[in-house]
């Protein structure tokens, strides 16, 4: 069943956060919400303009629709990743996205605050919530690669007026991650202080954090056992560091790069195990399994495991 994300924000803030994951393919839609409902956690499809171009809208959209009538159990919103003002007005204008994000985040603050501000008055209109950015995230993000240099934490003082001035629901904040598989050297952990600071100015409202994944060392290892190149020295985020976060605010933690490592681990392993078969199938299958039981493990990390009881409930009479 696909629900507000306000919603889902409501019953998880303080607690535990949502998984928000991102999806391109067919394989990875059936194991995520094999994986959901295994953990019997709500959870968050995203979608990126990437994805929207390489699957095709039409396609993610009936890719959806079919998995929510064959699993009928799960509870989930689906939300735009990473949007620009046009891809917003698309998504709200389609009636089919619970809530959009617009990353307006390398604008400067008052630009941001404007477009921002924008695609809030015609998604409240509609009845749909709307995720901003303020920070600058290191990584690789839409193709646009942030150095580590250029990447900026958020101000909390910051944080508080762009919120009051644009009436976004939920804010995606820099913390300390980057996207994709290459983050930080040796250990950094999040800028709790930040987080801290953003919560004692916005309290109750939903924080997002963006480049989640861990990076598991074992993962890199295993795909460069099979031929990979991956950089061994890449690490992500501590996933036992998410239910502090939690617990000060951060609702919506974003993860994809580790979801591709499964698939990549997944693909390099079979053929180089199996270099006589053909049959795509096959080593689909596994994958399907294997990221199902990846969002188990996620959803442990992140507390969304076994709530998915309390979110049925709180959604009760509505739905
Ligand atoms: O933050 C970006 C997400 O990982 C989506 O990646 O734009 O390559 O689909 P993508
Ligand atoms: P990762 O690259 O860490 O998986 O982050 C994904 C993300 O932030 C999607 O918006
Ligand atoms: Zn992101």
């Amino acid at each position: 069943m696909i629900v507000t994300t306000a919603e889902l924000f409501k019953v998880a803030y303080g607690k535990f956060a949502i998984g928000a994951y991102n999806i391109n393919n067919i394989e990875q839609a059936i194991g995520l919400y094999i994986g959901n409902l295994d953990a019997k956690a709500p959870f968050i499809i995203q979608i990126s303009k990437g994805a929207r171009k390489y699957a095709g809208v039409k396609m993610l959209e009936g890719v959806i629709r079919a998995c929510d009538a064959t699993f009928p159990e799960a509870i989930y919103a689906v939300h735009l990743d990473h949007g620009d003002e046009k891809t917003c007005f698309d998504c709200i204008d389609s009636g089919f996205y619970s809530s959009v994000m617009i990353d307006a985040s390398s604008e400067p603050f008052q630009k941001n605050i404007e477009i921002t501000r924008r695609i809030v008055d015609r998604a409240h209109a509609k009845g749909i919530s709307v995720e901003a950015e303020l920070g600058m995230l290191g990584g690789v993000e839409e193709h646009v690669k942030v150095e580590e240099k250029d990447a900026r934490l958020t101000d909390p003082d910051d944080a508080k007026i762009f919120v009051e001035r644009t009436g976004c629901d939920s804010l995606a904040v820099a913390i300390g991650t980057s996207h994709g598989a290459y983050k930080f050297k040796g250990s950094q952990g999040l800028h709790f202080e930040v987080i801290e600071a953003i919560q004692q100015r916005l309290p109750g409202f939903p924080l997002v954090m963006h480049g989640s994944s861990s990076v598991p060392q074992e993962e890199v290892a295993r795909i460069n056992a099979a031929g990979g190149k991956l950089d061994p020295s890449a690490r992500g985020v501590n996933e036992n560091e998410f239910t502090r976060a939690a617990q000060l605010g951060v609702t919506k933690v974003n993860i994809d790069t580790d979801g591709r490592l499964v698939w990549t681990r997944v693909h390099r392993e079979f053929f180089r195990d199996h270099p006589e078969k053909f049959d795509f199938r096959e080593p689909g299958e596994v994958f399907k399994k294997e990221y199902a039981a990846f969002i188990v493990h996620k959803s442990q990390k992140l507390g969304s495991s076994g709530k998915l009881d309390e979110v049925r409930m709180t959604l009760g009479a509505g739905h």
